[in-house]
């Protein structure tokens, strides 16, 4: 005989969504149907019938991409909505492309991320919650790992171009930039200039900086 907490913890599985990085035993997978709202645990899954072969190959990562924001990098994203097969399955991928002392500014996301460096030679680093900063140069090859929400950055340093590929253990990590949150947004100069100890007038050179020069990606 099933006791009550047995019953509760039955009607919980059994009415657990399709959920990041759990093995799901009612379903293969659930492609995103982006013409439905979003969930908290992410899309409603497309209709089965419907599904292609090519629902499941992401062609974005092809090509030269061009760099052309201020950062000098081009961050191409295989997220659930470029890329709605990773719809609940824990995972998602991008491509870096950083010019000649291109940066991906200190940011900071939910998931953790590992990158590999395939071409160049960049500095990546972490800051902990202590203030300690990590950081080293890569070479092609290397790989580096960025525990989730905490800041980390990476710096071409190289000669030419770098390109790295990152995975992140989650379908939609979001990804949010120190300093664009703080300056290219709609936080008031004085609050931002209050909360950061930066003068009010280096405030707005930096406001003017990103000021339709964001694209950030
Ligand atoms: C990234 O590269 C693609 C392909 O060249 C281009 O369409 C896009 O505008 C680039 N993004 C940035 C931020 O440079
Ligand atoms: C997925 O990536 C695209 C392209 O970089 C971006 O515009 C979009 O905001 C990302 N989606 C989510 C949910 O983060
Ligand atoms: C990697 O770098 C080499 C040498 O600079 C270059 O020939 C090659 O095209 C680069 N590959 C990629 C994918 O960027
Ligand atoms: C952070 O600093 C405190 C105080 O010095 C120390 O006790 C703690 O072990 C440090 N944590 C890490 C992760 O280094």
């Amino acid at each position: 005989m099933m006791n009550g907490l047995a019953v509760f913890s039955m009607l919980f599985l059994l009415a657990k969504p399709f959920s990041a990085g759990s093995a799901n035993i009612e379903i293969d997978y659930c492609i995103a149907d982006l013409s439905l709202p979003r969930g908290p645990q992410g899309y409603a899954c497309k209709d089965p019938a419907k599904v292609t072969t090519d629902d499941f190959v992401f062609t974005g990562f092809r090509g030269e991409k061009s760099i052309t924001n201020i950062f000098g990098n081009n961050v191409t994203r295989a997220n659930h909505t470029t890329f709605p097969a990773l719809n609940g399955l824990g995972l998602s991928m991008a491509r870096l492309d950083l010019a000649v002392g291109g940066v991906v500014p200190a940011h900071s996301h939910r998931t953790s991320e590992m990158i590999v460096l395939i071409n160049g030679t960049i500095i990546a680093g972490i800051i902990d919650t202590n203030n300690t900063a990590y950081y080293k140069v890569l070479l092609p090859g290397d790989s580096m790992i960025f525990p989730q929400t905490l800041l980390h950055f990476q710096i071409n340093v190289g000669k030419t171009r770098a390109l790295a590929f990152v995975g992140l253990n989650g379908a939609n990590p979001g990804f949010q930039i120190a300093s664009t949150a703080l300056f290219a947004g709609n936080l008031p100069p004085e609050i931002a200039s209050a909360i950061t100890l930066i003068s009010p007038k280096e405030v707005r050179r930096l406001n003017q900086i990103f000021s339709g020069n964001i694209a950030a990606s």
